[in-house]
């Protein structure tokens, strides 16, 4: 089964997947592609080691938006759109892809824009608990709430990708507690690790649960 990873950072969730690939917790799948929005993501280099290679692409906002001068945010996630159709991919991960993507590449990956394509899966991961936390530092956000002592935990979780931002059906959630007195980084280190392992199983039950395409 093929799966197309979009990133735009270290990369330590595609490397989960990566990991994972033919072993029991991802059997029979491959990654496709990894796409990035920043040329400077590590997670390309992570593909490129990888063994055998991953092929990766790259395509950044802004250079996108001065080389085609008139063509506009939606114009490029058609691209990024198009980049992901072309891999022929069974699903389609975002681990760390820091960009909202538009109703347009949702109709595109959903079959909407064009018939010939069968619905393909997009699933989003998420460093907190459903309907807490949507959008950017979502982290730091359920730091400082523990803080005031609003919540004892939090958590991380992968979703479908739908056009409200980080508001998809949950696939897999898992809580993570907050210790008293610790740090952001000792909560930011167990969270990560959850991380790693629910977009494995996420991508997992995904894939057993589509036919390929
Ligand atoms: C993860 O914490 C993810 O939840 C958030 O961005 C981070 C990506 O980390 N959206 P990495 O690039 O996979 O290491």
């Amino acid at each position: 089964r093929r799966i197309t990873v979009l990133i735009s950072g270290s990369g330590s969730n595609l490397q989960a997947l990566i990991d994972a690939l033919n072993t029991p917790a991802l059997p029979n799948a491959e990654i496709v592609l990894v796409l990035s929005n920043r040329k400077a993501a590590y997670g390309l280099t992570r593909a490129a080691e990888a063994s055998p290679p991953i092929p990766t692409a790259y395509l950044a906002l802004q250079p996108y938006l001065k080389q085609n001068p008139g063509k506009s945010r939606e114009d490029y996630d058609a691209e990024v759109a198009q980049i992901v159709l072309r891999s022929k991919p069974d699903l389609v991960v975002l681990a760390g892809w820091m960009h909202i993507l538009s109703e347009g590449f949702l109709a595109l990956l959903d079959g909407r824009a064009d018939a010939a394509t069968s619905p393909i899966p997009v699933i989003n991961l998420h460093p907190a608990l459903p309907g807490e936390f949507d959008g950017a530092s979502a982290i730091e956000r359920a730091y400082e709430a523990f803080q005031r002592g609003e919540i004892t935990r939090s958590g991380a979780m992968v979703h479908r990708v739908v056009k409200d931002v980080d508001r998809g059906e949950p696939i897999v959630v898992r809580e993570v507690p907050f210790v008293s007195g610790e740090p952001i980084e000792a909560f930011e280190t167990r969270l990560h690790a959850v991380e790693h392992e629910i977009i494995v199983e996420a991508a997992k039950k995904v894939l057993e649960t589509t036919e390929s395409s």
